[in-house]
């Protein structure tokens, strides 16, 4: 019964659409838009440093762990757990990363319509001017306002229910495959003038020349939330897209490659933007504005800008898309295997769940600007709790889960693709990774970056007296 579901699964048809898809789910809003902005809110070169070290040791290992879990078992992120571990509560990982993809996916629609929006602004010619203060009124009048926002997001809903209901090969892989180098030599257009204006050298040392007395425990947990949301990690994404992944494909080799590839991306929209904001005469620590503003700016100081422009938005708007279809497979996935809704009913019920929640993101700037929720407004505690506490979280237990319950001769099987590649070097370095070095590494950040590590010992105090 069982073997007859799996083969019947749909999977990605090529190795090229593969790394097409996860790079497609990787790269996203959180390249363009949120690691220039948390990078300019946490002062810089240094927090670059910290969060390539993030990447490296613990985003990179759980996005293995991912795919070597999901390609096991043919099954999306809660099935998985419930394949390999039946009666133990590990599925509640997956389950909490259903909770996620909503949570996630009610801001970054929110984010993904503002660019959508922005496409046809651009277009218009609403957007010409190179006075930062100039764009900055346009923004702003945008996300206070309330059926205009609400409007793109929707759009922006409707848009990936449908390429959804088309199923994995024919809508994801090929949007993805087709739009991904695009907006790679874009970006590379957007650097070279960037990096041209005059003044532009302050930016490149703020981007390059790390001071370290900005690190303090929450920028370190900024930067770990920050390669945990742009891997996909730590909530099932790349457990479902390793579901599709074929039985020959290098694991460990795919996962490096996407993991540079994607830092290479967000480098590159950090290079667009920093250079000229400092040349400028703006303020690094913008927060959520700075794309909305500065690139705006930077185009309009260009010849053909408003060309160009139009086609930054558009393909940032794919990009944004291609993330956005990975964080709804999750519950799609979910919904369809364990509950065997067709996808269409899924599909349709996600979409006006997301829309409900999300629009309170929407609104965070208008209707809702008041409504504040453990000190942040809706759109603010989304973005929190997600990349600060939940992905990471999840990451811990998806590290455990591979490095002491899943076994060593197991994992080594899966990542070898049984004995097939000879990678056992790597196989035990990784074995390292997830069994100390990530949920250790993830637990001390979470603690202190928090603020819990004062109140945990005090407990204790109080408890042995
Ligand atoms: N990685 C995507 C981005 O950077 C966001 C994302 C997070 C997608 C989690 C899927 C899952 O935009």
């Amino acid at each position: 019964m069982k073997k007859e579901i799996h083969t019947k699964r749909e999977g990605f048809s090529s190795s090229i659409g593969v790394i097409a898809a996860v790079l497609g789910s990787a790269v996203g809003l959180g390249n363009i838009w949120k690691f220039p902005y948390v990078t300019g809110a946490n002062g810089g070169a240094a927090f670059i440093l910290v969060y390539l070290l993030c990447v490296a040791l613990v985003g990179l290992p759980v996005m293995l762990s991912e795919h070597l879990i999901g390609r096991h078992t043919k099954a999306n992120a809660v099935g998985a757990f419930k394949a390999l571990q039946p009666r133990r509560p590990w599925l509640l990982v997956g389950g909490a990363g259903v909770l996620s993809a909503f949570l996630i996916m009610a801001f970054y629609t929110t984010v993904a319509g503002w660019i959508y929006a922005y496409i046809f602004k651009a277009a218009g010619g609403a957007l010409i001017s190179a006075k930062p203060e100039d764009t900055f009124g346009v923004f702003n009048s945008l996300i206070s306002g309330v059926g205009e926002p609400l409007f793109w997001q929707w759009l922006v809903l409707l848009v990936i229910g449908t390429i959804i209901m088309a199923g994995v090969t024919k809508g994801i892989e090929r949007v993805t495959k087709l739009l991904m180098p695009l907006l790679f030599i874009l970006l590379l257009v957007i650097d070279i003038r960037s990096l041209t204006l005059p003044g532009a050298g302050e930016g490149l040392a703020f981007l390059f020349k790390p001071d370290f007395s900005k690190i303090t425990f929450s920028v370190v947990l900024a930067a770990l939330g920050l390669a945990f949301f742009k891997l996909s990690v730590g909530m099932g994404a790349m457990i479902t897209y390793g579901s599709y992944v074929d039985k020959n494909e290098n694991l460990p080799k795919m996962a490096i490659k996407v993991a540079l590839a994607d830092t290479l991306v967000s480098l590159m929209a950090g290079i667009a933007i920093f250079p000229a904001v400092f040349a400028l005469g703006f303020e690094p620590n913008q927060g959520a504005k700075l794309l909305f503003v500065i690139i705006p700016a930077v185009f309009n100081s260009m010849p053909f800008g408003r060309v160009f422009m139009v086609l930054f938005f558009m393909l940032t708007a794919v990009a944004a898309t291609g993330a956005m279809l990975s964080l709804l497979e999750v519950p799609i996935a979910y919904l369809t295997e364990q509950y065997r809704w067709t996808r269409r009913k899924a599909t349709l019920l996600t979409i006006l769940a997301i829309g409900l929640l999300g629009s309170t993101a929407t609104l965070s700037n208008s209707v809702f600007a008041n409504v504040i929720v453990f000190g942040k407004t809706f759109f603010d505690l989304f973005d929190f709790t997600t990349s600060n506490i939940l992905l990471p979280v999840g990451g811990i237990f998806v590290a455990l889960f591979v490095g002491w319950q899943w076994g060593y001769a197991k994992v080594k099987r899966e990542m070898s693709n049984e004995g097939r590649l000879k990678n056992d070097g790597l196989v035990r370095i990784y074995m390292f990774l997830v069994k100390f070095i990530v949920p250790i590494a993830i637990v001390i950040v979470l603690l202190a970056g928090l603020n819990l590590i004062n109140p945990i010992i005090s407990f204790f105090k109080d408890i042995s007296i």
